[in-house]
């Protein structure tokens, strides 16, 4: 089918598995696939992981989860969301590890437990400051009183989940780990052990000191982009992502004729004006045309006018491109470089917005 394509690189993504896992000194990697692995493909993602010796996956639904064990999928796989009561069978069947975030979610395990005599693999979710999901101080205690008087449902893991740990200031983020590390020194107190403690996703595994974990969750940096630009390191990710489109018209338009809705595009000479296959509906962003440009055999050339649901017009100037050329929209092609962060920081949005969008009729294909 004609229209864009995602080019995932796959030896990328385990070079950036590589790159962070050196950083953080071999600490074991929870790679996080949830959202079709950011708009990358969670099963080919996490398959080509798996085999390069990643051994624990996140995931946010119970169906991503399930999904990638139909795929055959072997390692750990912690599920975010909220518990649902009526998926803890499905969890039990496709070992996942649910997350207890409110004490009715391990309320329902017990009455699960009576019934069946099973319970899922587990992990206590506090809350540290996100106000998302987790745990506060008074219900943790109460849930870890539970469990020591419920000992066949046995919790592996405590995490929590940073809200700043990607910005210049840190001090919200050091408030939160001295939280956690209050409600780890509880658990000791009670005398109660799990062999998994994880706090960090990408900003935090740049930015701040985790020797108290065992784990960090990695999801952005696996595919490429550094979380925000507040960060700043030296380590070195490198795209996973191509995303191209096929050139499908060509035509030579007059100075001063209007290109796209709105016409607030407005060609400043005689000019080619080409017809790329993609659109908002495939997850380019429509607001990207104001500075927007994409790359075509070695040269930049301007985005003219709104993104369009399924097209986008660029200016090539004097230049003649081929139809069914692909330009590229986001990634590398030799020195050429489109970063999401790049896109990101001109249209005040961020990596994960843009890339979990790609879709809709992009085909993913995979090398490496
Ligand atoms: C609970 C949880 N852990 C880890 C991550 C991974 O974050 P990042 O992609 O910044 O590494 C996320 C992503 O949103 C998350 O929701």
């Amino acid at each position: 089918m004609r229209g864009p394509e995602a080019i995932i690189n796959l030896s990328h993504l385990k070079t950036n598995y590589d790159t962070v896992k050196n950083h953080l000194n071999g600490k074991r990697i929870m790679a996080v696939v949830k959202a079709n692995g950011y708009g990358h493909g969670s099963i080919p993602c996490s398959i080509a992981l798996e085999n390069h010796g990643c051994d624990f996956f996140g995931v946010f639904s119970i169906e991503e989860g399930i999904e990638l064990r139909n795929a055959g999928l072997k390692s750990d796989i912690l599920v975010f969301s909220a518990l649902d009561p009526t998926t803890i069978n499905d969890a039990v069947k496709n070992n996942l590890i649910l997350n207890i975030s409110d004490k009715s979610h391990l309320d329902a395990l017990i009455i699960f437990y009576k019934r069946k005599s099973k319970v899922p693999r587990i992990h206590i979710k506090v809350d540290t400051g996100m106000t998302r999901l987790g745990l506060e101080i008074d219900e943790f205690k109460e849930v870890l009183q539970l469990l020591i008087e419920n000992p066949e449902i046995k919790c592996e893991g405590i995490y929590s989940h940073f809200a700043t740990a990607d910005e210049g200031d840190l001090s919200y983020a050091f408030e939160q780990e001295k939280k956690f590390k209050f409600i780890l020194n509880l658990a000791d107190q009670l005398d109660y052990q799990v062999n998994d403690i994880h706090f960090s996703n990408s900003g935090a595994a740049l930015n701040i000191d985790q020797s108290y974990c065992n784990i960090t969750r990695v999801g952005m940096l696996l595919y490429g982009a550094l979380p925000s630009n507040e960060i700043q390191t030296s380590l070195f990710v490198q795209p996973v992502m191509n995303f191209v489109a096929p050139i499908v018209s060509i035509r030579s338009v007059a100075k001063n004729t209007y290109v796209s809705y709105g016409g607030v595009y407005k060609t400043n000479s005689k000019t080619n004006i080409a017809v790329i296959q993609c659109g908002f509906a495939d997850g380019l962003p429509r607001s990207w045309f104001k500075n927007g440009y994409i790359y075509y055999n070695g040269k930049q050339y301007r985005i003219a006018g709104r993104i369009c649901m399924d097209q986008f017009m660029v200016d090539f100037g004097d230049d003649i491109p081929k139809i069914d050329d692909k330009v590229l929209i986001i990634g590398r092609d030799g020195n050429n470089e489109i970063r999401f962060e790049t896109i990101a920081n001109s249209i005040q949005t961020t990596p994960y917005v843009l890339s979990t969008a790609i879709g809709g009729r992009t085909q993913r294909i995979y090398h490496g």
